[in-house]
């Protein structure tokens, strides 16, 4: 699963530009005999409804396929890009890093001299692409980078840019590989600009009309040095979302998802998320209104281009929900 990974981490995806990881969505999809479709927004579904019971399910699966970035606003003389950030990304964070444009230019963040009393600015920084001047840069006006970083893997623990939420996709990708039957119409989506506000989620949960919708996605953990105290740490399993500053879960998916994680022996935590919230948010408030909930994969250092996740949660997240989808909710 790690080269899998890896071909999903590495792929070009800022929030308005997820071509790259939806082609190769569509290969892997297809290679499993499922059909998609494609939305006006960009959202990929492939629905999975083995059988002919009118009855059943509607049930929700997603992922989001765009990761953060930044995007080109100004070119000077001198060929320094001025950015401003696509989705959650921290100005004192991007200092040194690489980014990697759609057509392959690399380019460094660079800051200016800064007085240290306030936090860097996204004013402070520019992205150099070691061109002498202007007309010698590569990219134009509005433009969208993504970070650049190899993945490197640590025993149990993988590190890479954008895990959120590829990492999701990969989980949906495998969870579909190993669901033998289902009693329920599954759609496996993977939306689009989730890191913008959502804008995929609510769009394709009102196309597919759920009656119930889960996100998979990452969460930020309480395990560092001197981190706010969370109870989720890597490598106890996924956790189970019960609120973040988007959502209250519905307490019938989180029963569903609890007793499904028990039912298949996984190990779970239990999120409490104080800032943040993912694509279950829209699922939950598209409609008239759609139970939902979401299930974490504990993540150290998001929306940095060093994210951090535990392979054995990801793993439990995959039995977890091949688990839950194999039977009646
Ligand atoms: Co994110
Ligand atoms: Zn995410």
């Amino acid at each position: 699963m790690i080269s899998l990974i890896n071909r999903y981490v590495t792929a070009f995806g800022p929030s308005g530009n997820e071509d790259e990881v939806r082609s190769l969505l569509q290969a892997d999809l297809k290679q499993l005999g499922a059909e998609t479709q494609i939305d006006a927004l960009g959202n990929l579904s492939c629905l999975h409804a083995p059988g002919k019971d009118k009855n059943r399910s509607r049930v929700l699966l997603m992922a989001h396929m765009d990761e953060i970035g930044v995007m080109v606003s100004h070119i000077d003389a001198q060929g320094f890009c001025r950015f401003l950030p696509l989705g959650g990304v921290r100005a004192p964070w991007c200092v040194g890093a690489r980014v990697r444009f759609g057509n392959g230019a690399i380019g460094i963040i660079g800051a200016e001299p800064h007085e240290g009393s306030t936090a860097l600015k996204f004013e402070d920084l520019y992205i150099d692409l070691g061109a002498s001047d202007q007309s010698a840069v590569t990219v134009n006006i509005g433009d969208s980078a993504c970070f650049d970083r190899p993945l490197e893997a640590s025993g149990q623990r993988l590190i890479a840019k954008s895990l959120d939420d590829r990492i999701g996709c990969v989980v949906l990708l495998e969870t579909l590989r190993r669901l033998r039957s289902t009693p329920h119409a599954v759609a496996f989506v993977f939306s689009v600009q989730e890191e913008m506000g959502l804008r995929g989620a609510g769009v394709a949960a009102f196309g597919f009309d759920p009656d119930f919708g889960i996100a998979v996605d990452v969460t930020r953990t309480g395990d560092t040095p001197k981190a706010r105290p969370m109870e989720v740490a890597l490598g106890k399993g996924p956790a189970i979302k019960l609120r973040d500053s988007g959502m209250l879960a519905d307490p019938a998916v989180v029963r569903s998802l609890r007793a499904a994680a028990d039912h298949a022996k996984v190990p779970y935590q239990l999120e409490v998320l104080e800032h943040g919230t993912t694509d279950a948010r829209a699922i939950q408030t598209a409609r008239s209104g759609v139970p939902a909930g979401c299930i974490s994969i504990p993540c150290r250092y998001v929306h940095t281009p060093s994210e951090m996740v535990d392979m054995r949660d990801v793993e439990g997240a995959i039995r977890l929900l091949v688990d839950l989808l194999g039977r009646k909710l």
